[in-house]
């Protein structure tokens, strides 16, 4: 049974999805932690609702990048994860903490990657006109949203969608696919190698599983 340790700053709907699935049994895995950036967000609550530990550290405390970073690291340290799993969590990260996870720390981003990384996705993709728009789960590399992909979600884009409820749609979508890789991670199924992300030894393609 693998260590999680859940990263968040907002509403933690994703780490709901990450509750639910580890309650059932299907992952293999206990969220030891809950780590919030901002303080009364609804994700703490839901931690504490689930009996999870939910730990607040205000990046505002902090001077620096550098000095957020190193407390940050060194309060999900304390918890030995295996795994550490950014769900909404709003931080450009220093390369330095990145490192220290490389190949156990998963981030999801609401679009196609490697279109539209940073914000405002989905008003960005109905500027473009795409057709299609969807969310990702992908490993954190120092290049932010730019990590070896996972597995996405495509969600279609109506002719009538807006932003909000492209949004919605693409946010459900969030909670099928990020569940899905913390499975197939705590299962020691998926790898992070030189050459890409392997699923059962199989290199998986530069979108990741579809
Ligand atoms: C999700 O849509 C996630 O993809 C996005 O924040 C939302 C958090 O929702 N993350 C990013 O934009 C990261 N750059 P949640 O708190 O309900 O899980």
């Amino acid at each position: 049974t693998k260590r999680i340790v859940v990263l968040i700053s907002g509403s933690g709907s994703n780490l709901q999805a990450l509750i639910d699935a580890t309650a059932s049994g299907r992952i293999d895995g206990r969220i030891v932690a809950v780590i919030s950036n901002r303080p009364g967000v609804l994700g703490l609550e839901r931690a504490q609702k689930a009996g999870i530990r939910a730990e607040l550290l205000d990046h505002k405390a902090f001077d620096s990048r550098e000095a957020f970073d190193s407390a940050l690291q060194a309060l999900i340290d304390s918890h030995e994860p295996d795994l550490v799993v950014l769900a909404g969590f709003m931080r450009i990260l220093t390369t330095e903490f990145v490192s220290h996870y490389l190949g156990r720390m998963f981030n999801i981003h609401p679009s196609l990657l490697p279109r539209y990384k940073g914000l405002n996705t989905h008003q960005r993709a109905l500027e473009a006109g795409d057709t299609e728009h969807g969310c990702t789960v992908h490993f954190v590399t120092p290049e932010l949203d730019g990590g070896p992909l996972v597995v996405q979600a495509v969600v279609p884009v109506a002719t009538d969608d807006d932003a909000s409820r492209l949004q919605q749609r693409v946010h459900e979508c969030e909670h099928r696919i990020y569940p899905l890789a913390v499975e197939w991670f705590c299962a020691d199924r998926l790898q992070l190698l030189q050459e890409g992300v392997t699923l059962d030894g199989a290199l998986l393609p530069p979108t990741g599983y579809r």
